[in-house]
């Protein structure tokens, strides 16, 4: 299949949508992104890669971030990790608060903000530097020591960050943090600013179309693998879970940064960025990408 001809038609096919949606601009520093980027990176486990457009562009990585970090405590506390966090789509938007009373603080997944800060909280307990480690992590799985946070956009979240702070002090509340909410949300906010382009986000996800197989800081089991990707299908894009299985058939990952990345076990991961969001917090480009990529290529897990 020649599949940089397939993603050239992808760029084609998508460009009446080149204006739909709006850059997210609850964290003031998000905004000051270029709204018509786009960049796409499909990259096999055999090592062939393509690319085209932004693809080696770093931008805002956002909640992709939260795959990593789960990854790690996953990989520290195995099963364990369930009794503090659930596995259950939410149906409920990225940052909803709503199930968190009537569930007495155990979040419905990690993925969601509140199962993010638990996770947060993990890494807290373990490492005295956490968002130092995940880091370590991140640059380890992608192969690249220039992946970095992105200073300004923590500090840009911080300011503006009073549902994930109101979150964590819920969580608190509950006994579901360990640590001071300050020193969780610090670590959550710094995690979520890490900027990577969509080659380094596909190399990094390799490690999850292996279903966590192969050399890493943090191993993960076959089955552990699976699982993740598992979480990935059904909650990884919260709201529009159901849409991404639906019209994409990938376990997957977004970002308000306008990242989404995807896996195809044992065979690919690409990764496609648009800072433009639909009304649900995910990229409109590279939602409607990825559609045309699985259709066109015949390769998605359905
Ligand atoms: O918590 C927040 O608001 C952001 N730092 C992360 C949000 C995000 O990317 C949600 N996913 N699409």
């Amino acid at each position: 299949m020649d599949y940089l001809q397939i993603l050239r038609e992808i760029e084609q096919e998508i460009s009446p949508l080149k204006n739909e949606g709006e850059v997210a601009s609850y964290i003031p520093q998000l905004q000051k992104v270029n709204p018509d980027h786009f960049g796409i990176c499909l990259q096999f486990l055999n090592n062939d890669c393509f690319g085209l457009g932004h693809c080696d562009k770093a931008f805002s990585i956002q909640s992709i971030s939260k795959v990593f970090s789960v990854t790690m405590v996953y990989s520290m506390l195995g099963e364990m990790l369930w009794q503090r966090v659930g596995v259950e789509p939410s149906g409920t938007a990225f940052n909803s608060l709503v199930q968190l009373e009537y569930e007495k603080g155990i979040p419905r997944n990690p993925f969601m903000n509140a199962g993010a800060l638990v996770v947060c909280d993990i890494l807290c307990e373990h490492f005295d530097q956490p968002k130092d480690e995940l880091l370590k992590f991140v640059r380890h799985l992608a192969g690249d020591q220039s992946i970095d946070f992105n200073i300004e956009v923590a500090l840009s979240e911080r300011d503006a960050g009073y549902k994930n702070i109101a979150m964590a002090n819920f969580l608190k509340a509950y006994g579901n943090l360990h640590n001071k909410p300050s020193k969780v949300l610090e670590t959550y906010f710094f995690m979520c600013s890490i900027e990577m382009s969509c080659r380094q986000l596909a190399q990094s996800f390799l490690f999850y179309a292996q279903h966590g197989q192969g050399k890493s800081l943090y191993p993960l089991t076959e089955s552990q693998g699976k699982r993740l990707n598992a979480l990935m299908q059904t909650c990884g894009f919260y709201d529009e879970a159901g849409e991404f299985s639906f019209k994409v058939g990938l376990p997957g990952k977004s970002g308000v940064g306008g990242g989404i990345v995807a896996i195809y076990p044992k065979k690919y991961s690409v990764a496609v960025w648009s800072p433009r969001l639909n009304k649900k917090g995910n990229s409109v480009l590279g939602l409607k990408a990825l559609e045309l990529l699985t259709s066109k290529s015949g390769l998605s897990i359905f």
